[in-house]
């Protein structure tokens, strides 16, 4: 492990959330996520809640505080027009549907699980900010489990951006079904903010758009949107973390003396779904493309968040001991012996904080003690060495993406740094 000053980390971490934070909320970094996104803003509860426990509260108020009559939280809040980022809200076109305007998708379920872990820190400073919370997590995973469940019970994306890992290979096979046209002209912003070779191509970029036109013709209808989907695949991230979003869910109500049958019955369905990602071939967890039912074949770090659904797997167990001694670096978000690895492009190699520490989190709970300890120490030794960046590349470490970044501050404070303490 490198040599560090943690004190000096914890509070870089520290000033990395408070500079980010526009008042109740938190960007994910100045330029290129200039409005609050929706896991960014779950973890960076998390993180809040290692020196203000209020803020951590107010940050899942604000996320919730975006949710639309039919449940769905969506994956950015608009609060504030910048010109500095798109598509903005004038390219959505969902005024008037939410209270505030957002994207028309959702994205990782992560909250319920960091709600539940800042108010196991202090249940009688937490207990009225939960109670008020829950039903809206609730309506939530309802929103998913109607909208978003495959007839097996797993958990798809129809837009790469609802997923959070915009151009993962996964997507690829369903990407190439969806022939853009009429998206005409448009000016990408996040490309003058960062290198374009760490970015998504322009051909994923037309994707993206044509599906965010479709989306607003509809008038983000689910009800019509659902009658024929273009683009719409089974995914082991959205899957496994609304499983253990689901499950601290149920943990909760039953806490506060709610019924949990519902929920309970979700997470079974959720469970089933999960076996449906399990590829005959690789004997492992994958994304499936629906429209043809072929499974991608690819090992992704979404594929490692098996134990963070509460799952055990030996085949996985496996593979992520392969990864950890193929790699010194924390788990790549594509596996390095693919052919389409690329070590700074975003979700087709670089490693990502967040998706360690949930993949930790899970190995820790599950019992694989040595394999998420490694993933601690390294993720550490990451940021140490490279800063608070959005992604690294996975061999180098060269910090990628965004700087300064929101959700790696929050990593950093709520698992990585060596004053979280052993596990
Ligand atoms: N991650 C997407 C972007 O880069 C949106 O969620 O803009």
């Amino acid at each position: 492990m490198s040599n560090h000053d943690n004190a000096a980390l914890d509070a870089r971490a520290r000033d990395i959330l408070i500079a980010n934070d526009r008042g109740g909320y938190t960007i994910p970094t100045e330029g290129l996520y200039p409005y609050q996104w929706n896991w960014d803003s779950a973890f960076c509860g998390w993180g809040f809640s290692t020196f203000d426990v209020e803020r951590a509260w107010q940050e899942f108020d604000t996320l919730f505080s975006g949710q639309w009559p039919n449940g769905m939280v969506p994956h950015i809040l608009f609060r504030q027009n910048d010109p500095d980022y798109f598509p903005g809200p004038d390219v959505w076109g969902t005024e008037g549907i939410g209270p505030i305007p957002s994207g028309g998708i959702s994205q990782p379920p992560v909250a319920a699980t960091f709600v539940r872990s800042v108010w196991e820190q202090n249940k009688d400073f937490g207990a009225e900010r939960v109670a008020a919370l829950l039903p809206k997590i609730k309506a939530w995973h309802a929103w998913f489990m109607k909208w978003r469940t495959s007839s097996e019970g797993a958990v798809f994306l129809t837009h790469p951006w609802e997923a959070g890992r915009d151009n993962s290979p996964d997507w690829d096979s369903s990407m190439a079904m969806i022939n853009p046209e009429g998206v005409g002209e448009y000016s990408r912003r996040d490309t003058s903010h960062v290198d374009p070779a760490m970015r998504p191509t322009k051909d994923e970029y037309d994707r993206y758009l044509w599906l965010v036109y479709r989306g607003r013709e509809r008038r983000w209808n689910e009800e019509e949107l659902s009658r024929d989907r273009p683009f719409m695949v089974a995914d082991p991230t959205l899957t496994f973390i609304l499983l253990r979003a689901n499950k601290d869910l149920s943990f909760m109500m039953n806490a506060m003396g709610m019924d949990t049958s519902e929920v309970d019955a979700w997470s079974e369905r959720l469970m089933k779904g999960a076996q449906s990602l399990r590829n005959p071939d690789t004997g492992l967890f994958n994304a499936i493309n629906l429209r043809s039912g072929e499974h991608t074949g690819h090992v992704t770090s979404a594929t490692f968040l098996v134990w963070y659904a509460g799952m055990e797997d030996q085949a996985s167990l496996e593979a992520i001991r392969q990864e950890l001694a193929n790699n010194t670096y924390p788990i790549p978000s594509l596996a390095k012996t693919s052919p389409l690895f690329d070590g700074m492009r975003y979700w087709r190699g670089p490693t990502w904080a967040i998706m360690n520490a949930l993949i930790g989190i899970g190995l820790q709970d599950m019992g694989h003690q040595e394999e998420a300890e490694t993933l601690r120490i390294r993720t550490r030794a990451l940021i140490a060495e490279h800063g608070f960046a959005e992604y690294f590349h996975p061999e180098t470490g060269s910090p990628a993406g965004g700087g300064t970044f929101s959700w790696t501050a929050a990593v950093w404070l709520a698992w990585a740094s060596s004053s979280v303490g052993d596990k």
